[in-house]
């Protein structure tokens, strides 16, 4: 009798569990906006906003003259999986937060890091890729390591992460008796390398793998990175706090294209396999 009891309820469970994959929902994925079912009209029409010299994530096309890069991909990308169109425009780095205020822009896509302090003006998006600071010097430089800094002059993008962690080593030497850290704090990101080939500093604090670009384009300089990053650092897109339907579109359109390979598919272009 308790044979024939467990026998029809698994001929039940089992019953119900085709039954359930019979009914089961198609994923939402296939019924997605730009899914074969043919194009829809976009839910909305945003502008993003980055500072163009911080190659790879976001430059001046040389070709076209347009902006270009990591970060320029990505937010097409997320655009096109969530169903919304997308303008980049080049603006200066300390405008880029303020935009967002003044309505100028809706996002900002420009590599930067979240931080608390960005935090209390903004919404950040999950964070899209990991970074870090780091330093380089010109071959045969005396500066072997972080500590011979003190008492010499690093090349900084002004606010930057960079110019932060350059402050802290500076109050970090001083409370150790060690000459501080000069700190020259320039417009634009791409300054800083420019800034060390004329010798108008010792170093230059910034994002690793943007450090690794300038190189690789630049062997002629023949700069080195001693030392592997010295900090760990997430990018997000930054957005007004109030943003809700953004907020969840741009997240929504990262997790799908992180699902789908497409970013994957990027991430290999602009730095080649993981
Ligand atoms: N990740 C650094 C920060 O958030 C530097 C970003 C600079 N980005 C740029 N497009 N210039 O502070």
């Amino acid at each position: 009798m308790k044979k024939r009891l467990a026998m029809i309820s698994m001929v039940i469970l089992l019953t119900l569990s085709l039954m359930a994959g019979c009914t089961q929902q198609p994923e939402p994925e296939a019924e997605a906006p730009n899914g074969n079912g043919g194009p829809e009209a976009p839910i909305m029409s945003l502008i993003a906003v980055g500072e163009c010299t911080f190659a790879p994530f976001e430059y001046i096309d040389e070709a076209t003259g347009e902006p270009a890069g990591f970060d320029v991909d990505l937010i097409k990308a997320i655009a096109e999986a969530a169903n919304f169109e997308v303008e980049y425009k080049n603006m200066d780095w300390n405008s880029l937060i303020a935009s967002l205020q003044t309505g100028e822009a809706d996002l900002v896509v420009s590599g930067m890091t979240i931080t608390d302090e960005r935090a209390l003006e903004v919404k950040f998006s999950d964070p899209y890729f990991e970074s870090g600071q780091a330093w380089c010097v010109e071959e045969g430089s005396p500066i072997k390591s972080l500590d011979d800094l003190a008492g010499k002059t690093v090349g900084v993008q002004i606010n930057t992460t960079g110019d932060y962690a350059a402050q802290k080593l500076d109050e970090m030497f001083k409370e150790e008796g060690k000459q501080g850290l000069g700190i020259k704090r320039l417009e634009h990101a791409a300054d800083v390398f420019n800034e060390l080939r004329v010798g108008g500093v010792d170093a230059v604090i910034s994002d690793l793998p943007v450090i690794q670009e300038y190189l690789k384009n630049n062997p002629e300089s023949n700069m080195i990175i001693p030392e592997p990053a010295f900090t760990v650092e997430y990018y997000g897109i930054a957005m007004r706090k109030q943003d809700k339907e953004i907020h969840e579109l741009i997240n929504k359109g990262l997790a799908v294209i992180k699902a789908s390979g497409k970013y994957d598919e990027l991430y290999e272009k602009y730095f080649g396999t993981k």
